[in-house]
């Protein structure tokens, strides 16, 4: 079965074509952010307009690049939310166009199953369920209990920040562009994790859940009370700071697994899970369990592919929801992440 996918949530546009949920014939994906480097994060407005300048030239190149005529298609989707309203639309818009032309069925996808779906993209070996998977990225943070594709539970999310947020305001306290994460473990990489404490929210609470503000607040009053700071110490405060919002992640998987220890992989995904501190760190965690992140960078921050490959689960499982009329489907609150089991 091949799917083209059409994800614009935020300030990426992107299209892939993917074979069975897996194999990634294309995947195209055109970015925004340097606009937004030194803003110090999206503005809306702007991202909905690049969104409509690339949409077409993204779409030609991910059916060029895969070698495939819009008759080799089986189904369209496209990501139907959360994210940017103006963004989606000219994603949404444009899917529902090319399917009524083309007389393809289009799929609606939730932009988190997107995420959850990225580490089976490019991969042949059994992934084994259940699965605990940490979600981050710069506009949600979960942690899922899943027992297959379609049949999960959400266990934790944040009580205020995303963890992509928390890198990104940090960045920008320090001076650094947008994204921040990439930018924090650049400046962290020579700098000591532990030379400066940092809180450890919601610790003593049992369920997995997270917040990042008192982490950013304790940011701001550090760099604001150490006056004159020197490039070493500019170091150790990124490290310490990418250190204390990694350990707290951490957390929430040894939460989850203390719930569920039958778990037997655990996947990171969503723009944060490129983050290498943070994976070092919970690969020291898990014992005998698989750490899994998706094979590639561009499988980790918004993608195409990843919506492509959740449609062909949402098909493999649920055909008559898959193929419903797009509007049911599109009305569906923007927090139902799974369309039958939730
Ligand atoms: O999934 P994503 O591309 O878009 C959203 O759905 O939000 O995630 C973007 C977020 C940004 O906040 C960015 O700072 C963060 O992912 N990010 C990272 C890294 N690369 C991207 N955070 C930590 N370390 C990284 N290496
Ligand atoms: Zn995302």
């Amino acid at each position: 079965m091949h799917i083209l996918a059409i994800e614009t949530s935020c300030d990426e546009t992107s299209a892939s074509i993917v074979e069975d949920g897996k194999k990634v014939l294309s995947n195209v994906i055109s970015s925004s952010s340097e606009i937004f480097a030194t803003l110090g994060g999206v503005i809306p407005e702007a991202a909905a307009r690049q969104q409509l300048t690339c949409i077409h030239p993204v779409i030609t190149k991910a059916l060029d690049d895969a070698g495939c005529m819009s008759d080799a298609l089986d189904a369209l989707a496209v990501t139907r939310g959360p994210g940017l309203l103006q963004s989606l639309l000219v994603g949404s818009t444009v899917a529902r166009t090319l399917a009524r032309l083309w007389s393809k069925p289009l799929v609606g996808i939730h932009h988190t199953f997107g995420h959850l779906s990225s580490p089976w993209l490019d991969v042949t070996e059994e992934i084994l369920w259940p699965i605990i998977t940490l979600s981050a990225s710069g506009g949600h943070t979960e942690l899922w209990l899943r027992r297959s594709h379609t049949d999960g539970d959400l266990l934790g999310s944040t009580r205020d920040d995303a963890a992509g947020e928390a890198f990104d305001k940090g960045a920008q306290l320090l001076g650094l562009p947008y994204p921040g994460g990439p930018a924090i473990s650049v400046l962290g990489q020579h700098g000591d994790p532990h030379a400066y404490p940092f809180p450890s929210p919601l610790a003593d609470l049992p369920s997995p859940d997270f917040s990042f503000s008192g982490l950013k607040t304790a940011l701001k009053y550090l760099i604001r009370d150490s006056g004159e700071i020197s490039e070493q110490a500019r170091r150790d405060i990124a490290a310490s700071y990418q250190h204390a919002l990694c350990v707290h992640l951490l957390t929430g998987i040894e939460k989850s697994l203390h719930l569920h220890p039958e778990v037997r992989e655990i996947h990171l995904v969503g723009g944060v899970s490129a983050n290498i501190h943070l994976r070092s760190l919970i690969q020291e965690h898990i014992g005998e369990r698989t750490l899994r992140t998706p094979k590639n960078i561009a499988y980790c921050t918004d993608n195409a592919a990843m919506i492509a490959a959740a449609a062909a689960f949402l098909i493999q499982a649920h055909p008559q929801v898959a193929f419903a009329p797009f509007e049911t489907v599109a009305s569906l609150p923007a927090n139902f992440v799974f369309a039958v089991s939730q």
